[in-house]
């Protein structure tokens, strides 16, 4: 059977991931943010923790070339934030619910987790670049976490 990209991106919309937005500061200022589901935690010893971007999206550059970003993983109730950082051509952060947080990083005060990272290491992932960050301080706040899956949102029982 030849390999139909078709049939991967209808089997990898199966699985079940998180929904976070990713956020940083450029050297300017300004603030910048996407929504991602590929975020993974990758060691311990160091602590590290990876999400993937589009070598295409508008945020590359400045996640590519920043010294530190963000994490904010979602609660089930915050799929409103989830499209309008997935969202092209907007300002992102005009609704205001992003403001200096850990590391001074743009956060989101209602997450159910953030992870604030240095960058360690960008590798070639294809048309993706992984960003691999180093763990620099992290806030744990209680409730379910908003999951992607079968192209939709979905939310755990709490
Ligand atoms: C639930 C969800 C998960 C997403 N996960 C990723 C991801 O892991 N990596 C990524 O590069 N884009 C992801 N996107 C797309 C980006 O949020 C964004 O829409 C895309 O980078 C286009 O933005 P641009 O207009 O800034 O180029 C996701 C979008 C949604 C709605």
């Amino acid at each position: 059977m030849p390999f139909a990209p078709a049939e991967f991106t209808r089997a990898m919309a199966r699985v079940p991931g998180p929904v976070t937005v990713a956020t940083t500061v450029d050297a300017a200022g300004q603030r910048w943010g996407f929504t991602a589901s590929s975020f993974s935690s990758l060691s311990l010893s160091p602590p590290l923790v990876l999400i993937c971007l589009d070598k295409g999206a508008s945020t590359h550059e400045a996640f590519a070339t920043t010294d530190r970003f963000m994490i904010n993983i979602l609660r089930g109730e915050q799929s409103d934030i989830a499209l309008r950082f997935a969202k092209s051509g907007v300002d992102r952060f005009a609704d205001g619910d992003a403001v200096p947080l850990e590391l001074g990083l743009p956060g989101i005060p209602e997450a159910l987790v953030r992870v604030a990272c240095s960058l360690e290491q960008v590798v070639d992932g294809g048309d993706h670049s992984i960003l691999i960050g180093r763990v620099e301080a992290t806030y744990t706040g209680d409730g379910a976490p908003l999951i992607y899956c079968d192209r939709g949102f979905q939310r755990l029982a709490e």
